[in-house]
């Protein structure tokens, strides 16, 4: 049975979903936010341009033939799940792929029954235009059942087999709290730095930013720990580094959306280490102050 993959919202990442979904012949809907408009093109790394050709978006519900990928931020969640789950049946499977955490909480609270994974991605992209993506760095995509809701062993398997077309290459994990802890860290570190000193994320190997991206890592793992997730500092510190240089051309989501004056993910990333870290007593100077910092912009 090949599902119907549906899509939400206009973002960067979506855009990404929708090219590989129309490239390896996947059928696909759209759906933009109400109100914006449906993404039309996605230039992919090589250049090349994929104009969408997103199926219909008629009103009616979506079945167990249908997979939806939630690639929205964590402080657009709560809306869009209050709204979808009276548009899925108990047996549509959800993927939640956004940076920061909360999303297995919200995802426990609105969608209880269904069968929920959670994803994180290190693909590169972003809108040169409100219909339009760029994908600027090739990544790769950690998939896992949530721990919250019960998914079955060989629809783990077809769901991975989808958002590795879609968003490839898939990684399945078991433990995929660990693999999102992972990348809180690196979006801790990186996100509010680049925003704030307005640089791309290579401008994070000078010197002068060493010791701060340290410290948030160590702050990182000390929450993890306390959450009963066992991170290593060394180690974390240098999965951090390595996406600074495998990305260090690329504008993090948090630089550009504070360029263009969105709402930013930093309730969900360092606002979470933040959050996590009050109610275990640890404390967490670092990322208090890039939290805060990035609030008064
Ligand atoms: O949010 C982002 O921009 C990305 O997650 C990352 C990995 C920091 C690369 O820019």
């Amino acid at each position: 049975m090949t599902m119907t993959v549906n899509i939400l919202g206009s973002g960067a990442i979506g855009g990404l979903c929708a090219a590989g979904a129309q490239l390896s012949a996947t059928p696909y809907r759209l759906w933009p936010r109400p109100g914006s408009a449906a993404l039309n093109n996605v230039e992919l790394l090589s250049g090349e341009t994929v104009n969408l050709e997103s199926q219909d978006c008629d009103d009616k519900a979506l079945t167990a033939a249908d997979l939806l990928i939630v690639p929205l931020k964590v402080t657009q969640l709560k809306e869009a799940l209050k709204t979808w789950r009276h548009k899925l049946s108990a047996s549509t499977a959800v993927v939640l792929l956004h940076n920061g955490m909360g999303g297995m909480e919200l995802a426990a609270k609105y969608l209880p029954d269904n069968p929920v994974f959670l994803a994180t991605t290190s693909h590169g992209a972003f809108k040169t235009a409100a219909t339009s993506i760029r994908h600027t760095g090739k990544g790769e995509t950690m998939l896992g059942s949530s721990p919250c809701h019960t998914t079955s062993t060989p629809l783990n398997t077809h769901i991975a087999e989808i958002i590795n077309r879609c968003i490839g290459p898939v990684t399945w994990r078991d433990d995929i709290q660990t693999a999102l802890w992972q990348k809180l860290a690196v979006n801790c570190a990186i996100n509010p730095l680049t925003a704030l000193n307005k640089i791309p994320n290579g401008g994070l190997l000078a010197a002068q930013h060493t010791a701060t991206i340290t410290g948030v890592c160590e702050e990182v793992c000390a929450v993890a720990s306390a959450c009963r997730i066992e991170l290593e500092v060394n180690t974390l510190a240098a999965l951090v580094f390595n996406v600074i240089e495998r990305t260090a051309e690329n504008f993090s989501s948090m630089h550009q959306d504070v360029i263009h004056k969105r709402t930013t993910e930093i309730e969900g990333i360092n606002g979470y280490i933040v959050k996590q870290a009050k109610k275990k007593g640890i404390d967490v100077p670092i990322n208090t102050l890039l939290y805060k910092a990035i609030n008064a912009l």
